[in-house]
């Protein structure tokens, strides 16, 4: 039996007419940029968080730089962000005029951590991108008390829980993607940024316009960001049920634990006090590519996503000369990621488990 790596299509089945539904009424309503959708999608998500702003932008690469921007980052100071990430949580600092300087992560969580964070502190120190990698949580309570303000890069972490509070809603300022594949993903590109300051909500609603209130004056050089009104439409009919399908995600998670997957590779770990919506589940071994060649035999769906870390892309070159970061080159070399949905079976689990034993010889 094939399992693929995701199921973004059996979720969404059942909501397919409540979609073309909400779909079709912004057809009808003409409006389609910054109209009652968003502002209505904004509400719900911050509600959903437990956030007192929500903020709805055209993706989680420009929500990093925005909220970059509402922290007074720009040229002459360095932001602290990991290497084992997605690309864009560095390249998003790039727009400010800022430097990236590059930190290690935990190998158990995947996630900075204080430790790694304050190695990485310099005297130009502005921020820190805290990324909640794979659906997991980084400490941000014990990074902000560093002394750095903390930006969530939440776009992998829609739909995790912690015992004070959602990512989302633990540092200053945070950013989530709504990227088609994400926990919560729309139908083509999207992002928001949530804070309780309403100084920086009211700069985040004039940088995502132009940096302008009233579009008559510009008191910024802003950016063209917004999420649409399709989009925001779209991603109002799944919000409730984002806690369904985080449940899912866990529950694939303990299917992979009884099935045995633990006695064969490194498992993701719950950072403390979190319960991770497994965005992406990716195990280590030091064989990975072996195992990775094994899978595709079966037709089991596996990717390495960061096997190139941030700080050794060619782009990166400059400003990452001299950076040695152990975890993240080990994490880089032995991670692989196994199929991952909220309607991942006990089943499926059982055989991509019995496919990984058979790779590993
Ligand atoms: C950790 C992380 N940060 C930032 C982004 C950028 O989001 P987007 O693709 O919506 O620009 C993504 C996803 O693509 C991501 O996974």
């Amino acid at each position: 039996m094939a399992v693929a790596l995701f199921d973004t299509d059996t979720p969404l089945r059942p909501l397919r007419a409540e979609i073309a539904q909400a779909m079709a009424a912004v057809v009808e309503s003409g409006r389609f940029i910054l109209g009652p959708k968003v502002g209505a999608f904004e509400t719900d998500f911050a509600a959903y968080l437990g956030a007192r702003h929500a903020i709805g932008v055209a993706n989680g690469t420009d929500a990093l730089t925005i909220a970059l921007r509402t922290l007074g980052v720009g040229p002459g100071d360095d932001v602290v962000v990991p290497s084992f990430t997605f690309y864009a949580s560095a390249e998003a600092i790039a727009p400010t005029g800022a430097r990236p300087v590059f930190c290690d992560v935990d190998l158990q969580t995947g996630c900075v951590t204080a430790e790694t964070v304050k190695a990485a502190l310099t005297p130009s120190t502005k921020a820190v991108i805290a990324v909640h990698l794979f659906g997991n949580v980084a400490p941000v309570a014990e990074i902000a008390a560093l002394g750095v303000p903390v930006v969530e890069d939440a776009a992998q972490s829609a739909g995790t829980r912690t015992d004070t509070g959602r990512p989302g809603t633990l540092g200053t300022i945070a950013t989530f993607s709504f990227f088609p594949s994400k926990n919560l993903g729309c139908f083509g590109d999207g992002g928001a940024i949530t804070t309780d300051d309403d100084d920086i909500a009211e700069l985040v609603r004039m940088l995502r316009f132009h940096g302008s209130r009233d579009k008559v004056t510009y008191e910024h050089v802003g950016y063209n960001s917004r999420l649409d009104e399709l989009q925001a439409a779209i991603l109002g009919v799944q919000l409730p049920h984002l806690d369904a399908w985080a449940a899912g995600r866990r529950a694939a998670g303990a299917h992979y634990e009884e099935a045995g997957l633990g006695d064969l590779v490194a498992l993701p770990a719950a950072a403390a006090g979190a319960e991770p919506a497994w965005h992406l589940y990716v195990v280590r071994h030091e064989r990975a590519d072996e195992l990775a060649a094994g899978l595709a035999a079966r037709e089991i769906g596996h990717k390495a996503y960061y096997r190139t870390p941030v700080h050794r892309q060619p782009a990166m070159r400059d400003v990452a000369a001299g950076v040695d970061l152990a975890v993240t080159d080990e994490f880089a070399r032995t991670h692989l990621a196994l199929p991952m949905s909220p309607v991942l079976s006990a089943a499926q689990a059982a055989e991509v488990v019995a496919a990984v034993r058979a790779s590993l010889g």
